[in-house]
């Protein structure tokens, strides 16, 4: 047999043929180890960029990343183990709500988070503002606070798909982050790696995601749930708007504080209504329930019970954080100034424009610009309107949390012109947009 060459596998890429295991196994594992250097993977990735990858080649490339570095499995745990990734939103807090509520049905969850960046949020960010929570459990650690508690949230260990991190930070330089094939695989090798059996995607859309158009969504979601099918991990996708932010909190502590109201069955409706949406199909790769229906129901009987709220009281507690900030929301982090925006006019909220909602919070010190940046966990907003809701001029539209007054009014008046308000009534936003499952 001939030896592989890159150059004629960025040919053939370039020219829209079918890329072989082989081949796509050689320019992986080669890019790894540095023997393949940056400016020819650069032109691979270009070459993917205007011409795509075939659904076989997109999940060899997957599979080729997942073997790059470490692979965990988590046998204690049983066969089964369910994931859940969301792409990223505005306001996200989904994961501190989901995954108790899934675990109050019987699920066992071992969840590895990351930080965020930009105008989105990291779990183990908003998880960071209980007091004394620790995300740095060791194996046998970690399998214990799931035992103990039904679940656990970590920070990434080990020196999973190191091939991701340096394909991410060459395409991040190179114009080719925005193609579905990388982007898809990228986001599965980090799942597959993890040990998940099982996934369960949230892909947002709209003007606070990643991915702003619904159809490049779909596309997104659609590949991804291909490659689960292909590798034997069986996926199922939920489209999600992100035209607003998700409930109203937007900032670490501020988040937190609303997830814990929604574990007690008095949050915002539309978290709400994502986490069961979100949680029925976890129960269906659990193989707990055979319809998104049933999977309501059962969510909805062990809310009804109070059991959501005492999983993540056993989680906090199980990773040594303060449970008494269930009760007593003033031991988490507190931001000393807070001001309310208002409407200018009466109307209709029209438009909200998120991602420019995210990087308010952003500035406010709830996220990081660069990835060694620290964050001000009190630090925040809440948007108390959604699109369509009728407004009456002076009311208060959104509360502004941050660390002086100068911040805080700078804030505010960012805050009041991201929220249009205009004569035309509109109707309030569709939160699920599609459902992708094989
Ligand atoms: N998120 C990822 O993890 N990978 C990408 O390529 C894009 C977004």
């Amino acid at each position: 047999m001939n030896a592989v060459r890159v150059y004629d596998i960025i040919t053939k890429t370039r020219d829209g043929h079918r890329l072989s295991r082989e081949e796509i196994r050689f320019l992986i594992d080669g890019y790894t180890k540095g023997t393949i250097p940056d400016y020819q993977m650069a032109a691979w990735c270009m070459a993917v960029y205007f011409k795509g990858l075939s659904a076989e080649a997109t999940a060899e490339l997957t599979m080729a990343m997942v073997d790059s570095g470490e692979v965990l499995t988590w046998p204690e745990l049983g066969e089964v183990l369910v994931d859940k990734h969301s792409t990223g939103g505005v306001g996200d807090k989904t994961t501190l709500v989901l995954l108790p509520w899934v675990a109050a049905a019987g699920v066992k969850i071992a969840k590895m988070s990351g930080r965020g960046l930009g105008h989105t949020g990291g779990t183990l960010d908003k998880l960071s503002s209980i007091p004394g929570f620790r995300f740095d459990l060791d194996r046998a650690e970690f399998i214990q606070a799931v035992e103990e508690a039904g679940l656990a949230v970590v920070g990434q260990t080990g020196n999973l798909v190191p091939a991701d991190k340096k394909l991410y930070a060459l395409r991040d330089v190179t114009a080719t982050v925005d193609s579905i094939p990388l982007i898809a695989s990228s986001i599965m090798s980090k799942k597959i790696a993890a040990g998940a059996s099982r996934i369960v995607l949230d892909v947002k859309t709209g003007s606070g995601a990643f991915m702003e158009e619904l159809s490049r969504a779909k596309l997104l979601a659609e590949t991804m749930v291909d490659i689960g099918a292909k590798i034997g991990r069986r996926t199922t996708a939920l489209v999600t708007n992100m035209d607003q932010p998700l409930g109203h909190a937007v900032g670490n502590a501020l988040e937190v504080r609303e997830a814990i109201a929604t574990l007690q069955g008095e949050g915002p409706e539309d978290l709400t209504e994502l986490c069961l949406a979100l949680g029925a199909e976890m129960l269906i790769q659990a193989g707990k329930v055979d319809s998104p229906e049933e999977g309501r129901q059962v969510l909805l009987e062990v809310m009804e019970k109070g059991l959501p709220i005492e999983r993540f009281r056993a989680m906090v507690a199980a990773q040594g954080g303060d449970p008494r900030i269930i009760e007593e929301a003033e031991l988490l982090p507190q931001a000393p100034v807070c001001l309310d925006a208002v409407a200018v006019s009466s109307g209709y909220v029209n438009r909200i424009h998120t991602k420019r909602i995210g990087l308010i919070a952003m500035e406010l010190g709830a996220g990081r610009r660069r990835i060694e940046d620290d964050i001000d966990l009190g630090a925040g907003l809440e948007v108390l309107v959604k699109v369509g809701d009728k407004i009456e001029a002076g009311q208060v539209i959104a509360r502004v949390y941050g660390p002086n007054s100068e911040a805080v009014e700078n804030a505010v008046r960012k805050v009041e012109a991201s929220i249009e308000i205009g004569d035309r009534s509109v109707e309030p936003l569709s939160l699920i947009l599609a459902r992708v499952s094989r």
